[in-house]
C-alpha cells in the first residue's frame, strides 16, 4: 500500500467505502449551519471549464411537505408521462447490476418482486424523502449537456461525503425527474431549468433492516484494461 503518513488517506478511503444509501430516517431536524457546511463542501467539485452548472433547493418543514403533496396526488393520478432513466434495452451488463439491485433491495424490505402494488407503494416513499426532515432537489440548465450533467454527479457524491463525515446520511433519488413539471410549479423553475435527480437527507433510522444493505460491486478487472504495464 501507498504511505499515508499523514492518515488523510485512510480517513478518506474510510468515508468513501462506508457511505451508503439511507432510505429510512429519523424526524430530528438537521440544523441550518450544518445543511450550510454540506453544500459549502459540496461546491468544491470540480467541473467542466470550472462552469459549476449545479442549482440546489433545500427543503425543509411546510416547503418540503407541499412538494410531497404535490407529487403524490400526480403519482396516484397518474398525470405525468411514465419515466426510465435507462434506454430500452439497456445494456446488458447494467441490467443484470440493476436486476441484482431489485433482487436485494425488496428482499430487505420483505417484498416480493411479483407484488408489483408493493413495490410501488414503495415507490411512493421516495416522494415523502423517505420522511428525512430535509429534501432536495437539484436542477440545471436544460441546454447544457452530458458534460455537465457529470459535473452535477460529482457536486453530489461531495455533498454525499461531507454529509456521512458529518453523520448525515442520504438517498439520491433520480425518481423526482418524472414529476419535473410539478416540481416546477411548486418550486417556480425557471423555464430553463431540469430537475436532475432529488435527495433524502438526515439522520438514519439504524434499526430499519433497508438500511443495512449492502450493494455490491464489481471487482477491478472487470472494468479496467491495463495498457502498457509489461514493457
Ligand atoms: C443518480 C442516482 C439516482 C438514484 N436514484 C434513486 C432513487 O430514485 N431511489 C432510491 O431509492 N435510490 C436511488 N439511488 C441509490 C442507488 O440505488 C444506490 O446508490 C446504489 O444501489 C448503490 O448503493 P449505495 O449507494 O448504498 O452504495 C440513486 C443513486 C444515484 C447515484
Amino acid at each position: 500500500m501507498a504511505s499515508d503518513t499523514t492518515g488523510v488517506a485512510t480517513a478518506v478511503d474510510d468515508a468513501i467505502r462506508s457511505r451508503k444509501t439511507v432510505r429510512a430516517f429519523r424526524p430530528d431536524p438537521v440544523p441550518r449551519a450544518c445543511l450550510v457546511e454540506i453544500l459549502d463542501m459540496a461546491r468544491m467539485a470540480p467541473s467542466t471549464f470550472n462552469t459549476q452548472p449545479w442549482r440546489a433547493y433545500v427543503l425543509v418543514g411546510e416547503a418540503k411537505r407541499a412538494l410531497t403533496e404535490a407529487i403524490l396526488r400526480a403519482h396516484e393520478a397518474g398525470s405525468e408521462p411514465s419515466f426510465s432513466p435507462f434506454p430500452q434495452p439497456q445494456p446488458p451488463d447494467c441490467a443484470a447490476r440493476q436486476d441484482e439491485f431489485g433482487r436485494l433491495y425488496y428482499n430487505a424490505l420483505g417484498i416480493e418482486r411479483s407484488d408489483m402494488a408493493a413495490r410501488a407503494r414503495r415507490t411512493a416513499r421516495n416522494f415523502a424523502f423517505f420522511d428525512a426532515p430535509v429534501g432536495l432537489i437539484f436542477t440545471i440548465d436544460s441546454t447544457l449537456t452530458r458534460h455537465s450533467w457529470l459535473d452535477c454527479g460529482l457536486f453530489l457524491q461531495n455533498l454525499m461525503l461531507a454529509a456521512h463525515v458529518r453523520g448525515i446520511a442520504t438517498c439520491p433519488q433520480v425518481v423526482f425527474v418524472r414529476y419535473q413539471n410539478v416540481i416546477a410549479a411548486n418550486l417556480r423553475l425557471g423555464s430553463d431549468e431540469s430537475v436532475v435527480c432529488g435527495m433524502s437527507l438526515g439522520y438514519a433510522e439504524e434499526e430499519a433492516a433497508v438500511n443495512r444493505l449492502a450493494m455490491p460491486r464489481e471487482p477491478l478487472e472487470n472494468f479496467t484494461r491495463w495498457l502498457g504495464f509489461d514493457a
